[in-house]
């Protein structure tokens, strides 16, 4: 794994806008897969101002979103696909149908399982995937103790991650106590990884992945056995001690 340590927010989000941009300029097709949550919305925020600006174009970009919330449909403002669409595709030139999350209000969501995974597959899996890490360790919604084979799958969010995402919602209990994710074995098929981290509420979730063994407790540990794995994150998010470059 290799760290770049940044200054803050801002930075983290400038310098992990850049890292993709220069992919999707240096490829005639791409795949990329994307996160939610607060982390990555700055750097959202500097793909759509260089997308005007220098006109990057995301007219061969197919994006595979991590994960989405079950029961609510895409026209919910707290579904990912509603966040997605607002923070990034409706300000670049992407085409819509080359936009794929997984679908929270199928009707059969074991059989949405298996379509996204294959979809993933059939389009030549992902090349550069895009993620946070919760506080509890976890990527995309693999909660402690996902199975490291796991494709993508239904989950049951762990206290933490809905108390973490309340701040989105009128209360907790609007907060949908299931999500469908992909699996870790998903994620680590990715041929490389981008990891984001801001803020000192990071920071011990940060000091686990460099210190500690690769464990499901600990989902993100595996990305230690990943062989291109990139880490952005800022100096309030990094322990004492873990070395970055700058
Ligand atoms: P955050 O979430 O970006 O909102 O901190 C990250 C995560 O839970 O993966």
């Amino acid at each position: 794994m290799k760290l770049i340590e940044v200054k803050d927010y801002q930075e983290m989000s400038k310098r992990a806008a850049e890292f993709i941009i220069a992919k999707v300029r240096a490829a005639d097709a791409i795949n990329l897969g994307l996160a939610t949550g607060g982390t990555p919305v700055g750097t959202y925020e500097y793909m759509i101002e260089d997308h005007k600006q220098n006109y990057t174009s995301y007219r061969d970009v197919t994006t595979f979103n991590l994960d989405e919330y079950v029961g609510l449909s895409g026209s919910n403002p707290n579904s990912y696909r509603y966040y997605m669409d607002e923070k990034l595709f409706n300000h670049i030139d992407i085409v819509k149908l080359n936009t794929h999350i997984p679908n929270g209000d199928a009707a059969d969501m074991e059989k949405e399982c298996l379509r996204y995974e294959n979809q993933i597959e059939q389009h030549g899996g992902i090349d550069l995937q895009v993620l946070g890490i919760g506080s509890n360790g976890h990527i995309g919604f693999n909660e402690p103790g996902t199975s490291f084979e796991s494709s993508t799958h239904i989950v049951d969010l762990a206290p933490s991650t809905r108390e973490a995402n309340a701040r989105y919602f009128d209360n907790l209990d609007e907060v949908p106590d299931k999500a469908v994710t992909m699996g870790i074995a998903t994620i680590l098929k990715s041929r490389e990884i981008l990891l984001l981290a801001s803020g000192e509420k990071k920071r011990d979730a940060l000091a686990k992945l460099f210190n500690g063994e690769v464990d499901e407790r600990f989902p993100a540990s595996i990305l230690k056995n990943h062989p291109c794995v990139t880490i952005i994150a800022d100096k309030a998010a990094i322990p004492e001690g873990v070395i970055a470059r700058k």
